[in-house]
């Protein structure tokens, strides 16, 4: 529970308040007219549990100007905690002639800083309707400060608990009570220390009759609901916390609404908190480990509060909760993000070019994809736009819109500040950033050269080429830095050389060359691919650097660096230790892939690959996919290599790719057939390899029969065909001895089927694929391609280029 809980912390940060309360001169229960509270001393409940004084929050004593609040915290335990503030918004700075005591002139609690000046300046009151000026201020012993009259005990006039600040402790209400306008409500702490009033709100909230609590932004943008009270409790939140110890009492009457919790055991320390970080927590004291735990957090995901991060960030719920600036930006207050105050977020580093500033001007703005993400609240519909050019255009319109997505929802853009974009899904925001950010620039590496990368493919590839013919002119001489984002390494040869300990470690071999093994000084494990043949190896060599060189994904395998020196061109990935998966699939070397490893197989890969096809402002075609080019990490991820027949397109997607590029048994009929290529020959060949990966075998293979007659035994055709009868079960690897999801056997073979379709339109796209694969959307029984089954007789595995 308490790893669970500390990893809530945003960027690990722990609670840094330390008390800093005066020696005590003095402790009472009471105050009194006449009596005054000074800077040491306290006032403390009959039962010893709270305590009332001055105290000071800080972080690093020799910084900050001090900041003094009179509060109530806990008295018992090591670890200060203030459960109530009085001058939340107004802290002292001085201490030195501050005192709390009772106006003379109507009894309200006032603090008076004696500023030399003959009354004295107020900094707080309690501000209540008075009918006297004879009452006295005590501590309760659920740690409430009541102002009474001193004369007859049970006329109250005012209490901290008809005013909390973040917390609710037991015996608190929490509401409304409309006779008198009172709102009970939880507020945030501005920051980890500074006890100003934040953004966060917890609040009761009523809507025809029904009552729920609900947790907002700035009491604007609900993020989390308790649910309605339906009689008995509230439909979100558990009958039972924790070990049933927490019950949650809502009371309602004409005049008043309010809801109080009960922990069972009176002896446990608890209180509610609404969380800096916008989380409603209800935590007990645990003597055992001295600290305070979570019995219940809502919303569950930091990333599932509201501006969680700040505006022009990306909340990630996994690992562990963190925020990072979109491309383009910086932590505008390192302080504030420090303390966890994410309000102000992230700054753009450079002005739009419409946001006045010449400098800029003639560089129109460029948009950088970030993909993966879950698009950010209020976008604006864009009717009119009908393809992501005329999306992106309306964007650049309008000197205040910050990004764009074009989906098959339309488009939409967004203006201004970009909120709660999170790192989930399978969206891609058009982030639009001056054109100036987009272009690498300079700095400095050990290596030598670094290529600036993550930028969009095609400008990415003009502006390599550039470098590498600069590079080439000066004979492959290193030193000119150039670095970027995501940075490419250009290795010399000597130390591809040393670090393959001389090319000697062989992982495999092919047309274009060898890859071996090698090592880097961090201990980095690496592949490196030699290219062979003057042209060949060069073409090659350009169409890995400019495809995988500029974009990265998890299921994308790594392009670390190069070497181009003379006419030797080497490529350097991060070593894949499982190696491709034609190997444990075909090989039956000991090792049978179970179907859970060969499903997520099957979802990485199409991942990577709607990543390349969707996320880059120009498509990328892999043009290649067999198992022999998805390799396997340490735990079987599978990432999509050799990129070496990689094709660029442009948005128009009507390029006519001249030379037939790929493998037989995966090549799609318009490959044959000559008309325009398109991101849907992948489709193809990953539906062909997914039926490898069911059936464990290659789809075409040659079959004697007992008389001497060879039999065609085309594996996609029959798929097809068992689809249709319900028979699926007969189509999985024998291998696995019948243990496979047969759901997730049916899923996989309709969305092969799908794949595999004659005509290109009736074959989803990669994205559409992935949501296929993660049971986003039911996947309709598809018919049997037709052309397959004249196709059928093609020999395997024989490359064309
Ligand atoms: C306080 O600040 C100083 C200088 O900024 C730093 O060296 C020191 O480590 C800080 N102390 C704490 C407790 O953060
Ligand atoms: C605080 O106030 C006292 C008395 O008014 C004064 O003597 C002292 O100099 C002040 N301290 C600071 C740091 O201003
Ligand atoms: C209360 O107010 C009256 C007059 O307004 C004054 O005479 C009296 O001294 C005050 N009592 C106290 C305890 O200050
Ligand atoms: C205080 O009392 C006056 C008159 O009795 C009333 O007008 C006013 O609204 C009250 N203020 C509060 C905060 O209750
Ligand atoms: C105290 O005040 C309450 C409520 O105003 C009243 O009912 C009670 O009689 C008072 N007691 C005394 C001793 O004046
Ligand atoms: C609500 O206001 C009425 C009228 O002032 C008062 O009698 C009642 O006690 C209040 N309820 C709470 C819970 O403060
Ligand atoms: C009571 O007060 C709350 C909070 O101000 C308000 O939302 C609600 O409508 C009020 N109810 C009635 C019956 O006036
Ligand atoms: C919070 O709400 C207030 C009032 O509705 C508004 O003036 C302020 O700009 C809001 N602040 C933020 C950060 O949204
Ligand atoms: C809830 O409220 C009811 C009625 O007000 C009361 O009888 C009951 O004891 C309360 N339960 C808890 C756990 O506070
Ligand atoms: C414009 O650019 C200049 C130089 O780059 C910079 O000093 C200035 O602050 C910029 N102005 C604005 C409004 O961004």
């Amino acid at each position: 529970m308490l790893s669970a809980e500390s990893l809530m912390i945003l960027g690990g940060l722990l609670l840094t308040l330390h008390l800093h309360t005066l020696p005590c001169h003095a402790a009472m229960d009471t105050i009194s007219p006449g009596q005054e509270l000074a800077s040491g001393d306290k006032l403390m409940s009959t039962n010893g549990r709270f305590a009332l004084g001055f105290f000071q929050t800080e972080r690093n004593s020799s910084n900050n100007v001090p900041k003094w609040y009179l509060g109530i915290w806990f008295h018992t335990i090591p670890k200060f905690t203030p459960v109530w503030v009085a001058n939340r918004e107004n802290p002292i700075a001085n201490l030195t002639s501050c005192k709390l005591l009772l106006s003379s002139h109507d009894g309200n609690l006032v603090i008076l800083a004696n500023d030399h000046q003959a009354l004295g300046s107020m900094i707080w009151t309690s501000k209540a309707n008075t009918t006297t000026n004879n009452t006295i201020a005590a501590l309760l012993d659920n740690g409430n400060l009541v102002l009474r009259s001193a004369s007859n005990e049970s006329i109250v006039f005012w209490q901290s608990f008809d005013h909390p600040t973040d917390t609710l402790l037991q015996g608190g209400k929490f509401g409304w009570n409309n006779s008198t306008g009172l709102i009970r409500r939880l507020v945030s702490t501005k920051n980890t220390i500074d006890q100003a009033p934040g953004m966060y709100y917890f609040e009761l909230f009523g809507h025809n009759g029904y009552t729920s609590m609900v947790s907002t932004f700035n009491s604007s943008k609900t993020y989390w609901s308790s649910g309605d009270w339906d009689g008995r409790h509230f439909s979100n939140m558990p009958e039972t916390v924790g070990q049933t110890w927490l019950s949650v009492n809502f009371t309602s009457t004409e005049q008043e609404k309010y809801v109080e919790y009960t922990i069972e055991d009176p002896t446990v320390l608890s209180r509610s908190i609404m969380d800096v970080s916008g989380q409603l927590k209800v935590l007990v004291w645990f003597e055992g480990s001295r600290d305070w735990q979570a019995i219940f957090t809502a919303p569950k995901s930091q990333c599932d509060v509201y501006a969680s991060c700040g505006p022009f960030t990306v909340c990630n719920d996994v690992p562990f909760p963190s925020c990072t600036c979109m491309k383009g930006y910086s932590i505008q207050s390192p302080q504030d993000w420090e303390l966890d105050d994410r309000t102000g977020g992230c700054a753009r580093n450079t002005p739009l070019s419409c946001e006045g500033n010449t400098s800029a001007a003639g560089m129109a703005d460029k948009f950088y994809p970030m993909s993966s993400v879950q698009l950010p609240a209020d976008a604006q519909n864009v009717g009119t736009a009908t393809s992501a050019g005329e999306c992106s255009l309306a964007c650049l319109g309008s000197c205040s819109c910050t990004a764009y997505s074009y989906d098959q929802g339309g488009c939409s853009i967004w203006h201004d500040k970009l909120l709660n974009v999170r790192q989930q899904g399978n969206s891609v925001l058009h982030l639009r950033l001056a054109a100036k950010e987009l272009q690498s620039s300079k700095g400095s590496n050990r290596m030598g050269v670094i290529i600036g990368a993550a930028v969009g493919a095609s400008t990415a590839t003009l502006v390599l080429i550039f470098l590498l013919i600069i590079w080439m002119r000066k004979g492959g001489r290193y030193g000119d830095d150039v670095q970027g984002g995501m940075g490419l390494i250009a290795f010399r040869y000597v130390d591809l050389q040393n670090a393959t300990k001389n090319f000697s470690d062989k992982l495999g071999a092919g047309s274009f060359g060898s890859v071996f093994k090698g090592s880097l000084n961090d201990s980095t494990n690496i592949a490196v691919k030699r290219l062979d043949g003057a042209r060949q190896g060069e073409k090659q060599f350009r169409a890995e650097v400019s495809s995988i060189g500029v974009i990265q994904h998890v299921n994308l395998v790594k392009l670390i660096g190069f070497c181009c020196q003379g006419d030797r061109r080497l490529l350097v990935y991060e070593h894949m230790p499982n190696g491709s998966l034609d190997a444990h699939l075909f090989q039956g070397n000991g090792t049978v892939l179970d179907w859970t490893t060969r499903y997520q197989i099957a979802v990485g890969v199409a991942r990577g690959l709607a990543y390349l096809h969707a996320s880059c402002r120009d498509c990328i075609i892999h043009c290649d996919i067999k198992p022999e080019n998805i390799l396997l990490d340490g735990s079987f991820t599978p990432k999509v290599a050799d990129f070496g027949m990689a094709k660029f397109l442009g948005r128009d997607f009507s390029h006519v790719v001249t030379t037939m590029r790929g493998t037989i048994g995966y090549l799609a009929p318009e490959w044959i057939s000559g008309t325009a290529i398109t991101s849907k020959v992948d489709v193809y060949s990953y539906g062909m390899v997914l039926l490898e990966i069911i059936s464990g075998s290659r789809n075409s293979t040659k079959q004697s029969t007992l008389d001497g007659v060879v039999h065609e035994a085309y594996f996609p055709v029959q798929v097809a065909r068992s689809l249709l009868d319900g028979d699926i079960a007969s189509l999985v690897d024998a291998n696995l001895l019948g243990e496979a999801n047969l759901e997730e056997v049916e899923r996989l073979c309709k969305v092969a089927c799908w794949c595999i379709q004659d005509v290109e339109l009736d074959r989803p796209t990669m994205s559409e694929v992935v949501q296929f694969l993660e049971c986003l959307c039911e996947v309709e029984t598809p018919p049997v391609p037709r052309l397959l089954q004249a196709m059928a007789g093609q020999q395997p595995n024989s490359k064309i280029v």
